[in-house]
């Protein structure tokens, strides 16, 4: 039989479909990468069907092993899709009736494209949203080991990338970690609005045959049946979602990838990436490119633009299935390669990143950075902080003069400024004194460093 005869829709047309319209109206040419979670629906929906006695149980043995078939071949590569079946739903339909006979026309009782292309797209999103935080956690305890390695070392923190308090490596790194711990908050959240079942809505309205909808949940693992037909079939909320908690792990990773590039710069010099995470230049012999988190910052525009693209997508669709919601894949099969992607080489990289602690500790000397550790130094021989803070200026603007940073100036130079300043001064005037004095849940201590270290491997076991 020719594929043109399998159209289920066949019957009320009669002049076949154009051959570009067919073409364009397609989607099997992407839409196959969801033929797993296409069987699976259609399993628990016949073992449904036979449970409430709309299928005999031998009607129902013949159409699941029929479908686990397919599922053999398919993963096989021994099946062949074709465009005029449109999609993966009719595909399969086709190729089970093919196999099994007349008995595979009765699997679509009771539900309806519309129903079933909304129930793959759920079981899809769930089973990657699972392996995204997989990723996640593995990039945050990458993380976690480099922190560790060095809660003690010093950098310079900036704050409008000027130089402006010592902070621990450790530390800088488990900011990181704090955005990655809400990206996953993120993902379950939006996990659990997905995993709700459309099941049963059938074309828009619902189905007159004696359905179990909570056998068919239970079956598939979803926590809960979709409360209205209409929206049930049209909702693309949870894609949605979705994009918006990956754009933003995407902007993070973004965030990363320009401090990386920065830092292994020859004007920083604060890290070295591993030489398989690079790329040489083609006509400057010395150069050694960031290529990996180059890459993976511009990513960060495609997720930022299919996030956009389903919005619009949705903005103005009236209730209930409209054919522009087919629209809603290639965005997200995009976005879901992109964030494992992404995810996968900054968990493979991390561990290869090496820290120059020496040269990061030259930055943080330079740039006055202990200098409001001079004024709490003062504030705590009863100098007002305003006061303090003049003080200290008026000491950095000498150093400035000089060409020498605050703890190379002498007793005497900095009593010129106050006579509240004591031999004392110059504890608090070390790099790790100024690091050490931060402690607090937060602060960047190595003590506090280590301290988030353990609570953190606790949470991410
Ligand atoms: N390929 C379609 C999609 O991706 C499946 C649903 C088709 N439904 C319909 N009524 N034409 O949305």
């Amino acid at each position: 039989m020719s594929d043109d005869q399998y159209k289920p829709w066949a019957g009320r047309f009669s002049e076949p479909t154009d051959a570009f319209v067919e073409a364009f109206t397609a989607s099997v040419g992407f839409d196959q990468r969801m033929y797993r979670h296409d069987i699976t629906g259609s399993i628990a929906h016949a073992r449904m069907l036979a449970h409430v006695g709309v299928l005999t149980e031998e009607e129902c043995r013949r159409i699941v092993e029929g479908l686990q078939d397919i599922l053999i071949d398919i993963e096989r590569g021994d099946f062949a899709w074709s465009v005029s079946l449109e999609d993966v739903h009719m595909n399969i339909e086709a190729r089970l009736t093919d196999h099994i006979g007349e008995v595979g026309k009765k699997l679509h009782t009771g539900r309806s494209r519309n129903d079933q292309v909304a129930t793959d797209m759920r079981l899809y999103l769930r089973e990657e949203i699972d392996t995204l935080l997989g990723e996640l956690r593995r990039l945050a305890l990458a993380l976690v080991d480099l922190a560790e390695a060095h809660a003690d070392t010093i950098m310079p923190g900036f704050t409008h990338l000027q130089t402006a308090q010592p902070i621990t490596f450790g530390h800088h790194m488990l900011a990181w970690v704090a955005m990655l711990r809400r990206d996953m908050a993120r993902l379950r959240d939006c996990r659990a609005r997905v995993n709700v079942m459309p099941l049963g809505a059938a074309a828009l309205a619902g189905t007159s045959y004696p359905i179990d909808r909570e056998f068919t949940a239970r079956e598939l693992g979803f926590d809960a049946v979709a409360e209205n037909s209409l929206d049930a079939v049209s909702d693309r909320d949870f894609i949605i979602e979705f994009l918006g908690a990956g754009a933003m792990i995407m902007m993070h990773l973004s965030r990363f990838s320009e401090e990386l590039v920065m830092w292994s710069s020859a004007q920083f010099g604060f890290i070295e990436l591993g030489d398989s995470f690079c790329t040489g230049s083609s006509i400057m012999p010395q150069k050694k490119n960031p290529d990996v988190p180059e890459l993976v910052r511009g990513k960060s525009a495609r997720v930022y633009g299919h996030l956009m693209a389903l919005l619009t997508l949705m903005k103005s669709q009236p209730l209930a299935y409209n054919k522009d919601n087919q629209e809603d894949k290639e965005p997200l099969f995009d976005s879901i390669d992109t964030l494992r992607g992404a995810l996968r080489v900054y968990a493979d990289m991390v561990p290869h990143i090496h820290v120059k602690a020496e040269a990061m500790r030259e930055a943080a000397l330079k740039g006055y950075a202990t200098a409001t550790d001079l004024a709490d130094y003062l504030v705590g021989r009863g100098v007002p902080f305003r006061d303090a803070h003049e003080v200290v200026g008026k000491a950095v603007r000498y150093g400035i003069e000089q060409g020498r940073d605050l703890a190379e100036l002498k007793l005497s130079e900095l009593q010129q400024f106050s006579d509240a300043i004591g031999e004392d001064v110059f504890d608090v005037l070390t790099l790790e004194g100024s690091v050490a004095a931060r402690d607090h849940v937060g602060g960047t201590a190595p003590r506090q460093v280590r301290a988030a270290i353990a609570r953190l491997r606790e949470e991410l076991a």
